[in-house]
Formats: C-alpha cells, structure tokens, sequence
C-alpha cells in the first residue's frame, strides 16, 4: 500500500508517492517516485561577445546587412542573367548558361537572405531565457495589451524599428527576390509572335524524309520503307530539323513514332487511306492528355502506352484512345514514299499535336 495517497480535488487523479507497494495501486493512478530525475533547470547564461563587444556588435551588424546587399545583387544578377544569356536560339549551350546563371543569381539570393536572418538572430538580438506560462486562452483587454507588449519588446529587442540600415536592406531584399521570378514568366512565350500559332504548326511538310531520332538535337540516316519490318517501331524527327531556329522546341512539336503492322490488320477510314504505305504508319509521339512522350509500343496487340498516366492508344484504328485520361487519338501524320524508297511526311499534321487543351481552341 502506498505511504502517502493525495486526492487532486475535483477530476479524481490520485498522486501516489513513495513507490514500493505499486501494485496495490489503483488503475489509473499516476504514480511519482519520490526519487524521480529533478528538473536539471536552465544552465546558467553566456554573454555572446556580441553581448560585452560594442565592436563585435556592430560588425556583426554590418554582416547582417551586407549578407541582405548581396541578396539583392544576386536577384538583380538574376535578372541580367537572364537578359545577357537569352535561349533564343534553342541551343543546348545557351539553355544551360541560361539556366545556370538565372539559377546562380536567384540561389544567391535566397541563401544570403536566409544566412542574414539566421546571423540577424544568432549575434544581434536580445539573447535571454524567458519562461512563458501556459494560461487559457482568451482574448480579453488584458490578453491584447500583453500581446501588444510582446510585439514591442520583440522590436526593441530586435532592433527592427531602431537598426534601420538591416530593416531596410531586409526590405529590399524580401521585396527584390521575387523579381527574378517575375522575369521567367517572359519566357513562356516568344516576343511578337502568336504562341497559339507557333504550336499549331510542326516541322513536318511536303516532301519533307523521315529520319531517325538520335537523342538530344541530333538526326540520323533518313528512312527508307524497306528498312521498316512488320511488328518494328522508330522514333522518327524531320530530316531537316537541324535547320530550325530552335531545334529542340521543333522537335519537341514534330517527333513522330512510325510503325509498320500487316496491312490486313489496319483498320483505315476510307478518307485515310492514302496517309499510311504499305501497312507504315506514323503518329504523333506526344501524348494528348498532358504531352508525355508516348514511347512505348507493343508489338503483338498494336498499342501504344503512355507512361505518365496510362493511356493506351490503337495503332491499328488510328491511335484512338482504348484506355486511360487522354481524350483524343494521337494525330496521324500522312506519309509516302519519294522516288528513291525514303519515306517523307505529305504534309504537316492536320490537327495541333499534344494535350486536348486544343479541342477548346477549334
Ligand atoms: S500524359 Fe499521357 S496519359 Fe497523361
């Protein structure tokens, strides 16, 4: 039996001290032994040198705020970064200095303004314990004027309104990051040029050989119809697209899947017929829910898969979509042969290629 039992009044929770006889103890009983671990408490305070160092002091306050300049710097960095390394030409080369040195200029930022902050807290402000003592919560006159309180002594321990040089370069920092930001949305769409246009149009035109995909901007060996076996499949771009202005932007609008199946086994509206050779036929190879690359085909059933989401497609009844979000078949290119076998486009797509967002436009 315990030695000592203390009735804690109104909820009924009993405080049992001394712990030998613990299991006469009734359930539900919080137990303390009196040899529980005591509070160990605070440790006693160390002044920073910040603290008892005026000049520490205000060198760490010219740390602060040079650490917010260089944020600054860096957004505008961004900004010019962006103006002086433009990706209009598409290259490689030119995307990744772009995109490197907007990249360089906006992480610069972001890090001297997170570095100043910390710095700011660390060697600046008021450094002392407090103790904060739990009360219910209530947002009576009294509540509001302590929080009031509390604000003020948070601003005169931080020196936010009476350090003005950190406030303000604080500021100009917050205010100068977004920028960057701002600027990229320029890049979304081509100046003095009509986006819808630009989209609505491929590489592909008359007459224009059927090469193979190499990767990246590179173009392989055009096509000919005698190199296409029955049940294979080529990822196939424009012979001339090295040409483009912006090749990667052509290429990601004109890649093509060409495939080859018997000809019995392709079922063709009678005003498509002409638009495949002899069992070849080609589809766009971006998928028409969100643009993923439709890339993988199987051979013995006809489908196409979509990795992104799972939409199948029908190779045999013109790619019509048989399973999945996609809500309409990949547009079908028309294809024919030149005079010496190479297979080549009659013609650009006739509908916009990638996501359904088209069907609203048409
Ligand atoms: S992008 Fe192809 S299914 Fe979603």
């Amino acid at each position: 039996m315990a030695e000592e039992a203390k009735s804690n009044g109104s909820d009924g929770a009993v405080v049992a001290a001394q712990g030998h006889g613990m299991s006469e103890v009734a359930a539900g009983t919080a137990v303390i032994s009196s040899d529980a671990v005591q509070n160990p408490g605070l440790p006693p305070h160390r002044k920073r040198v910040t603290d008892i160092d005026p000049k520490r002091e205000k060198r760490a306050e010219r740390t602060v705020y040079t650490l917010f300049y260089i944020s600054i710097a860096g957004s505008l960095g961004a900004v010019l970064a962006y103006m002086f390394f433009p990706m209009e030409s598409g290259e490689l080369l030119e995307i990744r200095l772009h995109t490197m040195f907007v990249g360089l200029g906006m992480a610069l930022a972001l890090l001297a303004i997170g570095i100043g902050a910390v710095h700011w807290g660390k060697a600046i402000m008021a450094d002392h314990e407090s103790i904060d003592v739990r009360h219910p919560v209530a947002s009576d006159a009294e509540t509001r004027e302590s929080a009031a309180e509390v604000f003020r002594l948070a601003d005169e321990e931080s020196g936010f309104s009476r350090r003005s040089l950190v406030r303000n370069s604080l500021i100009g920092a917050l205010i100068a990051f977004p920028i960057p930001g701002i600027t990229l949305l320029r890049g979304l769409a081509p100046q003095d040029q009509d986006p819808v246009e630009l989209l609505r149009h491929t590489m592909w035109d008359k007459g224009v050989r059927l090469a193979r995909d190499h990767g990246g901007s590179a173009v392989g060996p055009a096509i000919k119809a005698s190199e296409v076996t029955i049940g294979s499949a080529f990822h196939v771009v424009p012979e001339n697209l090295g040409e483009a202005g912006h090749v990667l932007d052509e290429k990601a609008k004109a890649i093509v899947l060409l495939m080859r199946l018997d000809q019995s086994e392709l079922k063709e509206l009678p005003e498509r017929k002409d638009w495949s050779y002899d069992g070849i036929v080609a589809y766009s190879k971006v998928c028409t829910h969100v643009g993923c690359p439709v890339a993988l085909y199987e051979q013995h059933t006809h489908h196409l898969l979509c990795p992104c989401h799972q939409s199948q497609f029908d190779v045999s009844e013109h790619a019509k979509v048989i399973f999945g979000p996609a809500k309409r078949p990949l547009p079908q290119l028309p294809i024919t042969v030149d005079d010496e076998g190479y297979l080549v486009a009659q013609s650009d797509f006739h509908e916009p290629v990638g996501p359904s967002y088209w069907e609203r436009l048409k």
